[in-house]
């Protein structure tokens, strides 16, 4: 039996385990308030232990928050890009995998194919950590779960409204809602809907409209990202299709009047959202960016038996 900890996706996990792993980001943030970036925790759960981390797209954000992450648990990084790997030469992932696992004690990977990361967890004898790839982002929806929780209590029971495309992070989210017992509207495009599976496991935890003023209603919290992901190659195509569903304040209006704003970045100003709602009030997006660390070392934390 196979009793590596690998975090690939949120639906692959039950719900109590992903209540204590946003529990344990909660207290990690607590823990070390005011202290240098550098400092180890107390515990330092990751001591002695080397997190490979591989890139196949561009990253700021995960890159520094994963290398922060494992320097805070005590442990230590390897960062490389794929394409400077054999990898990027065609040497399988598999066989990737199995040198890695003699290596290092945990992998994160951000790829262009979903599948690529489970090939590599199926042979992977250390935790592999889904860093973003063309189907989810687990990680970001840890963050983001953390954030709306530290500015408006307890996640459990409120209304979140997602708005723009059902991409990777939208799917994240929508396999969040039924773990963490959120409503999660969204609101798309039709050509531009999440996946048919996903929304079956998001089951009735999710409604799925095309008008974001619909799915805004009332909401509590109101989150977007960018129209146009990396690999998308339809740049025109969806600036078309999505310019109804941009957030500015007139679609923030129809939200709970203390709603949040998230979006995980990097933001196209003037696209998805207006420079009004990203730097205004009621946006918690730099948080949501600094709590990528603290939720990623939960994750981490967890991994090696936390
Ligand atoms: N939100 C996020 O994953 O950002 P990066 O692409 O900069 O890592
Ligand atoms: N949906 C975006 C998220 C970037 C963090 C992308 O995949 O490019």
């Amino acid at each position: 039996m196979n009793m590596v900890r690998h975090f690939l996706d949120i639906h692959r996990l039950d719900a109590e385990t992903l209540r204590a792993i946003l529990d344990d980001a909660h207290a990690r943030k607590a823990a070390r308030k005011g202290w240098p970036k550098g400092r180890v925790d107390a515990d330092a759960p990751a001591k002695d232990r080397v997190l490979a981390m591989i890139f196949e797209k561009n990253s700021t954000r995960t890159r520094f928050s994963f290398d922060a992450a494992i320097r805070q648990l005590g442990g230590d990084a390897i960062i490389a890009n794929a394409a400077d790997m054999q990898l990027g030469r065609g040497e399988p992932v598999e066989d990737t995998a199995r040198v890695l696992s003699r290596m290092v004690d945990a992998v994160m990977i951000r790829a262009n194919d979903h599948e690529d990361v489970e090939r590599f967890a199926r042979v992977s004898t250390v935790p592999v950590v889904n860093a973003l790839t063309d189907r989810s982002h687990p990680c970001q929806i840890l963050a983001d779960l953390m954030t709306i929780e530290e500015h408006r209590g307890p996640v459990a029971g409120k209304t979140l409204a997602w708005v723009g495309d059902g991409n990777n992070v939208c799917a994240s989210f929508i396999h969040a809602a039924p773990k963490f017992g959120f409503q999660l509207n969204v609101a798309c495009p039709s050509d531009y809907h999440p996946d048919l599976h996903d929304l079956q496991r998001g089951g009735n935890h999710v409604h799925l409209t095309s008008d974001p003023r619909e799915a805004v209603a009332g909401a509590d919290v109101v989150v977007t990202d960018t129209w146009v992901s990396m690999g998308d190659q339809d740049y025109e195509e969806r600036l078309a299709a999505f310019e109804a569903y941009g957030v500015d304040a007139v679609l923030m209006k129809q939200a709970a009047p203390d709603a949040v704003f998230l979006h995980c970045l990097p933001a196209h100003r003037g696209e998805e959202v207006s420079d009004a709602v990203l730097d205004g009030p009621q946006s918690v997006v730099w948080d949501e960016a600094e709590n990528r660390i603290h939720a990623q070392k939960a994750v981490l934390a967890w991994c090696f038996g936390g």
